[in-house]
Order: structure tokens, then C-alpha cells, then sequence
């Protein structure tokens, strides 16, 4: 595999028990390079064992000893390295290792960490027991010392996953990374890679990066030129949105030497609509838009359905990119190439799948939306945490009073990674034919019973979703499968953004109907997703009405 020039070396970091040193070996294998494991280097150095070296010397000389081998592993060119899990807390290496490659990360759960090193000890009892498990409460060790690394973890180019891969899967990851980040470098940054890559979305038919960062918004023109885009931009957005950042968008585009159009439509979730749609299409003919024009959806999720419609079918479709401003758009509708209109018979009946070419996702646009928009929206964010991602779902526990201030360093974090957890799962199932796409749902089946129950006009989406995953999650309950401290752990998480988490005055028949009502049953019985743990989601067919109904009951409030 040919690989950008300006990559010389990969670093492969994480906690122990993350896989480090075999991941390495084999991508190393995958891309012809060579490998290199510095505590191995270490021990061959030294001639003992590193626990030795920690007993006779302290840590103090390990790290000393570290911090050499890393210098000289630093001149190696087309190595993949593996290093210590505690290395890169260091300045200096961390410094090192960054002018000379990229840095992955392989992350795993405090848990999984736990199982992998005790599975290891119990299978080669010979070797010293590792002093993360010597002691009273190893799980909580390994806890603590992951936490106080996390910082540096985060600071890294690419993180995987690891706790459902096996080693060559995280290895297949590990590249697909670098490919990704070397395709969409850009020149500014160190290495040639964009920092502002959040994640990217790979599907069969487009591969594409979402940028999220804050203040991000100026730096529109210089990516879309990176990605090879000129010519007339056409700018999609609704008036509310327009008026705050229009002339600041047509001014960047501008610069960056664009011809610039806008067409600017009303707010609401009625512009969603053919007759919008038409209205576009006459304007892109009175400006003779052609095939490699770009369209831009400045906007909400409606802007980008609208826009993104437009983009797929004009022409047979045009170029397109998605500058989400409200918080549903960045970690949900910008992500995934869903787009289409409303019909007066239902939502979103007519679309398609067509991807954009990238999403640019500026955080600091959230500081003009509505707050109730922005409470809804942080419903998506939740869910991401709670049916793949554990951890983030601590981060969110942990940081919801500056995460709802708006803070720009923690905001940009929590947006990314959810960003990327939508892109993961999209990526699996572009088209929502193998069923994996259905985790996303989680929640919405009630959601939508309570929306379609009360036409669409009482709760936003979020809220209705929030009150839905307490549903989802007491069904969870109910069948035996979540126990009921993760059902309160989850209200009490949708409580601190302040979502709702009950509704009032609703007849449950008609939630019911909708519910049948809804498209996302296949065949007879209700698709349900549901929780196993926080973090882990599974899919049930088989939940009678009779514990939906009683579900429902204890959600509506007497
Ligand atoms: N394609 C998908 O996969 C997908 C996923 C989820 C939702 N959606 C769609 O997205 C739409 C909902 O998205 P939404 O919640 O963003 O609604 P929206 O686009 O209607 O925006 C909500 C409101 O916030 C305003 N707004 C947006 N950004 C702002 C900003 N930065 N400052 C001030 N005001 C701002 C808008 O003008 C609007 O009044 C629905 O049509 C839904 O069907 C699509
Ligand atoms: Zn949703």
C-alpha cells in the first residue's frame, strides 16, 4: 500500500491490555514497514525484565531509559512503533514522537482491560503477575491510572476502539486511520495531518471527512479547495441562520476565490418540502448551476435534507457539503447521506442516499441557537454514549455543567466523538439494509408514537427521544436484560442536560397506533432496541403490548 510521503513513522500508544505491541507487528505486516516495540528494546537494553528494572532501579530509570529508546526509535523511517502505555504522558516524548509520525491510540474499557490482563496472567502463570493486578482492587487501579492518562490519550490522530475487535481487526483499523487522515491532509498541519478530522465516513459509494472544531467556519474555503472543489458555490440556508452567519460564509467562500450564490428559505420544518425543493431547482436554472458546482447546506437538519435533496437529483446530482449549526445536524443529520422532503402524508417519504464530500461542523455556531433546540439536541448525543460508548458516556457525566455552557474545548470533544460514532455506524450500513443501522434508533420508537400522537408540534424531537430511551430502557428492565441502576443512571443523565424524562396528558392509545404506525416495523412485530448495559445495545422482536403499554403508563405522569 503506497502512503503519504510526509507519514514516516506510526506510533502506536494505550493503556496495557490494549494490544499494542501484537496490533503493531501485524500492521506493520500489512504495511510492509518495520516494527519496533520499545519496551521490548528496553528489556534487551537493560538485559532484565521492565518489573525488574521498576524494582531495583524505581520508575524514575525506567523512565529515563524510555525517554532514550523513543529518541532513537524517532530516526527509524517507515517503522510502526509500539510504546509504553505510560510514555506519552511525557512532553517530551509526546513532542518527539509527533514531529515523526502519527499517533494512534487503541482504547479499550477499564473492564476489558481488566479481563484481557487476568485472562493473561491465568494462562502463563510463570511469568511475574503485573503489578496493575497486585493488589485489592485491580479493576479500580486500572481505572484510576486510565483516567489520569486520559488527556494524553486524547491528544493523539486516530483512536480505535478495541473491546469488540480482534487484534487484526484493530489492526485493519489502525490503517484504515492512516489512510484516511493521509487522504485528507492538509498542508498547515503537522505531518500533513488535518487535526480537524473528527472522523470520516466510508461507504461504498464516498469517503468523506467531518471536521469538527471550534471556529471553524473560517477555514470553509481552504478545505473545500483542499478537497479539490472550485467553481460556483451555491449557499442553501434558512433565514434564521442566513442573517447570523450568511455574509460571513459568502465572504470566506469569496476569498477563497468561489463564485458565491445564495438562496436563503423560511425556517421550519414546513420548508422540508417539494415545493422548496422546486424552488431551488428554478434558481440553480436562472444561474446555470452545472454538474460540478458545489451546493452548501448552512443550516439545521432541514436545511441539509432540503439541500442535500437538491444536490442528489439536479443534474443527476452535484457536489455537496454539509456546515451543520444546530447540534442535531453535527452528531446526527449531517452524518450519513440521508436526504430527501417531507410529503403531506408523512415524514421524510420521499429521498435517497446521496453522501456530501465533506461535513465542516464549527461549535461555535451553538452559541446562537435556541436553547431549547439545543437541549433536544444533546438527546442524540446521549444516545451515541449509551448504546456503544461507556466511556463517553462517563465524559458526559462527568463534564454536563461546562458541556452545557457551552465550553469550547470539552463541546468540540463531545461533538466529535459522537460525530464519530454515528460515522462508524453509518459507514457499517450505508443503506440501512443490514439491520446495524438500526441501533440508532434506540429511543425513537416511542419517540415517534409520542411526536405522530400530538402532530409533530409539542415536542421537539429530542425531548420526545429522551423520553423514549426511558421507555426503551425500562422495556430493557422489564425483559431482564438491564439492571435498574442503569435505567436510573440514564434518566438521571438525560435530568442533567435537562431533558425531559415523563410526559402529561397524552391518551396512551394513540402513542400506541402511531407506534404501529411506524415505519421502522418490519413485518408485524416492533424492531425494539434496547439496552444490556450502558454502552451495549441489543435488538429484541419479541416484546409483547403488554409491557409496552405498562411502560408507557409509568412514563406518563399522573
Ligand atoms: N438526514 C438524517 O439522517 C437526519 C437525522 C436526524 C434529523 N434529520 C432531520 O433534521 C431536521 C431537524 O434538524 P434540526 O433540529 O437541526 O432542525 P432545524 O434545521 O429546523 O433547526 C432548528 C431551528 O434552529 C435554527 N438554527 C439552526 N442553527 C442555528 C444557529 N446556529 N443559530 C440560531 N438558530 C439556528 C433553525 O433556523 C431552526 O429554526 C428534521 O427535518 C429531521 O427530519 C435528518
Ligand atoms: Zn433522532
Amino acid at each position: 500500500m503506497k502512503l503519504d510521503r510526509r507519514i514516516t513513522n506510526l506510533i502506536i500508544t494505550g493503556f496495557s491490555g490494549t494490544g499494542k505491541s501484537l496490533v503493531a507487528k501485524e500492521v506493520a505486516r500489512g504495511l510492509n514497514w518495520d516494527f519496533l516495540d520499545t519496551d521490548d528494546e528496553i528489556v534487551k537494553q537493560s538485559g532484565k525484565p521492565i518489573a525488574e528494572i521498576f524494582r531495583q532501579d524505581g520508575e524514575a530509570r525506567f523512565r529515563e531509559l524510555e525517554r532514550e529508546t523513543i529518541r532513537k526509535a524517532c530516526q527509524q523511517k517507515q517503522t510502526v512503533i509500539a510504546i509504553g502505555g505510560g510514555a506519552i504522558v511525557n512532553p517530551q516524548n509526546y513532542e518527539l514522537l509527533a514531529k515523526t509520525g502519527l499517533i494512534v491510540c487503541l482504547e479499550a474499557k477499564a473492564e476489558t482491560i481488566y479481563e484481557r490482563l487476568f485472562r493473561e496472567a491465568a494462562y502463563s502463570p510463570e511469568t511475574e503477575v503485573r503489578p496493575l493486578l497486585a493488589n485489592d482492587n485491580p479493576l479500580e487501579r486500572i481505572r484510576q491510572l486510565k483516567a489520569s492518562r486520559q488527556p494524553y490519550y486524547a491528544n493523539v490522530d486516530w483512536t480505535v476502539h478495541t473491546d469488540n475487535l480482534n487484534i487484526s481487526q484493530v489492526a485493519e483499523e489502525v490503517i484504515r486511520g492512516l489512510r484516511n487522515l493521509a487522504k485528507f491532509a492538509s498542508p498547515s498541519a503537522r505531518s500533513g495531518i488535518d487535526k480537524d478530522v473528527a472522523c470520516v465516513v466510508e461507504t461504498a459509494t464516498q469517503s468523506y471527512p467531518v471536521f469538527v472544531g471550534y471556529g471553524l467556519l473560517d477555514r470553509l474555503g481552504e478545505k473545500m479547495k483542499k478537497a479539490a472543489l472550485s467553481g460556483t458555490a451555491t449557499v442553501i440556508s434558512d433565514e434564521n441562520v442566513f442573517s447570523l452567519y450568511g455574509s460571513k460564509v459568502e465572504g470566506i467562500l469569496k476569498n477563497a476565490g468561489f463564485v458565491v450564490n445564495s438562496f436563503v428559505v423560511p425556517p421550519g420544518e414546513e420548508t422540508k418540502s417539494m415545493d422548496y425543493a422546486i424552488k431551488i431547482y428554478d434558481f440553480l436554472v436562472e444561474h446555470r448551476a452545472e454538474r460540478d458546482d458545489i451546493i452548501i447546506a448552512l443550516g439545521g437538519g432541514m436545511v441539509g435534507d432540503l439541500a442535500g435533496f437538491v444536490a442528489a437529483t439536479f443534474l443527476r446530482g452535484m457536489p455537496w457539503i454539509q456546515v451543520p449549526t444546530s447540534l442535531v445536524a453535527m452528531v446526527d443529520a449531517s452524518i450519513g447521506g440521508k436526504v430527501g422532503v417531507n410529503h403531506p402524508e408523512g415524514k421524510n417519504l420521499i429521498g435517497a442516499f446521496y453522501q456530501p464530500n465533506m461535513v465542516l461542523a464549527d461549535c461555535e455556531t451553538l452559541t446562537t441557537l435556541p436553547q431549547r433546540e439545543l437541549t433536544s439536541g444533546w438527546a442524540e448525543v446521549i444516545k451515541h454514549g449509551l448504546i456503544l460508548d461507556e466511556e463517553f458516556v462517563q465524559f458526559l457525566e462527568s463534564n454536563f455543567n461546562r458541556l452545557t455552557k457551552l465550553e469550547p474545548g470539552l463541546l468540540t470533544r463531545a461533538i466529535a466523538r459522537s460525530a464519530a460514532i454515528k460515522a462508524q455506524v453509518v459507514s457499517q450500513d450505508e443503506r440501512e439494509r443490514e439491520g446495524k443501522r438500526t441501533i440508532l434508533n434506540y429511543g425513537h420508537t416511542i419517540a415517534h408514537g409520542l411526536e405522530a400522537a400530538t402532530q409533530y408540534k409539542r415536542f421537539l424531537h429530542g425531548e420526545a427521544v429522551a423520553i423514549g430511551m426511558v421507555g426503551a430502557a425500562k422495556l430493557s428492565q422489564r425483559l431482564g436484560l438491564l439492571p435498574s441502576a442503569a435505567v436510573e443512571r440514564q434518566q438521571a443523565l438525560l435530568q442533567k442536560f435537562g431533558l425531559p424524562t415523563v410526559f402529561s396528558g397524552l391518551d396512551l392509545t394513540e402513542i400506541t397506533r402511531a407506534m404501529e404506525l411506524d415505519k421502522k416495523i418490519k413485518g408485524k412485530a416492533i424492531r425494539w432496541v434496547l439496552l444490556q448495559d450502558i454502552g451495549k445495545v441489543v435488538i429484541r422482536s419479541d416484546v409483547s403490548q403488554q409491557e409496552v403499554l405498562a411502560v408507557l403508563q409509568e412514563l406518563a405522569e399522573a
